[in-house]
């Protein structure tokens, strides 16, 4: 994979993985991944970190030939998004969300990308989209259908998340700062100085979850 804005997606349903899968991930993480894994109060947040760090090494090794224990990321500042320093990766960025039940990662070549998942059962506050989504967003949510509003809500969730990991600035990006919507994927308004290459997708991976990309094009 070496065409600019080319994107690779994958995402594992935890039910689908075997202990010994689970063991195979946690044999390639770093040991600050393993410590941080074993500070999980909960088994299943536990494999779910050890599964998404597990694939993405995965990914990315298989992409720069170089075998996923190897690898070595960083962060720029506490918060910041994560990045790929040896082998030195350049052109390519990657994202990875952990949501009970499922994994997902994205990893793209010269274009920032970013990805989110939620479980369609999670419980959400209208009064979080109120206070947290851009004006126009929470006036199309609360104009649905009262029993369709979970649901749209985690769909403008995730594509915001997706959106808020690729600009690699995460929930401080300030969720009402740009505006998306689902059916299909957009950006009404984007992110303060981004640009306009952007691509969004939104799907599910499984019955139970959604997932959302986005894609920074370097035009
Ligand atoms: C950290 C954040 C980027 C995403 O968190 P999240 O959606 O809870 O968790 P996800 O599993 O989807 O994503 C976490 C991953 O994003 C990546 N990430 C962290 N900071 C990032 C940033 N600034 N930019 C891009 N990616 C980032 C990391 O790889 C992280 O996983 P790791 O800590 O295991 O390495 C941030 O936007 C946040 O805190 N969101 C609030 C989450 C929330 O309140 N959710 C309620 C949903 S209804």
């Amino acid at each position: 994979m070496t065409a600019t804005n080319a994107v690779q997606v994958r995402t594992l349903a935890l039910a689908d993985l075997t202990e010994a899968d689970l063991e195979a991930s946690r044999a390639v993480l770093s040991d600050a991944e393993r410590q941080r894994a074993d500070r999980f109060v909960f088994p299943a947040s536990r494999s779910e970190y050890i599964a998404a760090h597990g694939l993405v090494r995965q990914m990315l090794g298989d992409l720069v030939g170089c075998a996923p224990a190897d690898l070595v990321f960083a962060v720029a500042k506490e918060g910041g998004k994560p990045f790929l320093t040896d082998p030195p990766g350049a052109g390519i960025d990657f994202s990875l969300s952990h949501a009970t039940g499922m994994v997902a990662c994205a990893v793209g070549f010269g274009c920032a990308v970013g990805i989110d998942l939620e479980p369609l059962d999670r419980r959400v506050s209208l009064g979080i989209a109120r206070r947290f989504f851009a004006a126009d967003e929470y006036a199309w949510l609360t104009g649905l259908a009262e029993d369709a509003q979970p649901a749209a809500f985690l769909h403008l969730w995730t594509l915001k998340e997706a959106v808020a990991k690729a600009v690699g600035l995460g929930i401080q990006l300030g969720f009402d700062a740009f505006s998306v919507r689902p059916d299909p994927p957009r950006l009404e308004v984007p992110p303060p100085g981004s640009g306009t290459g952007w691509r969004l997708e939104q799907w599910q991976p499984g019955p139970g979850h959604v997932a959302a990309l986005a894609v920074l094009e370097r035009l």
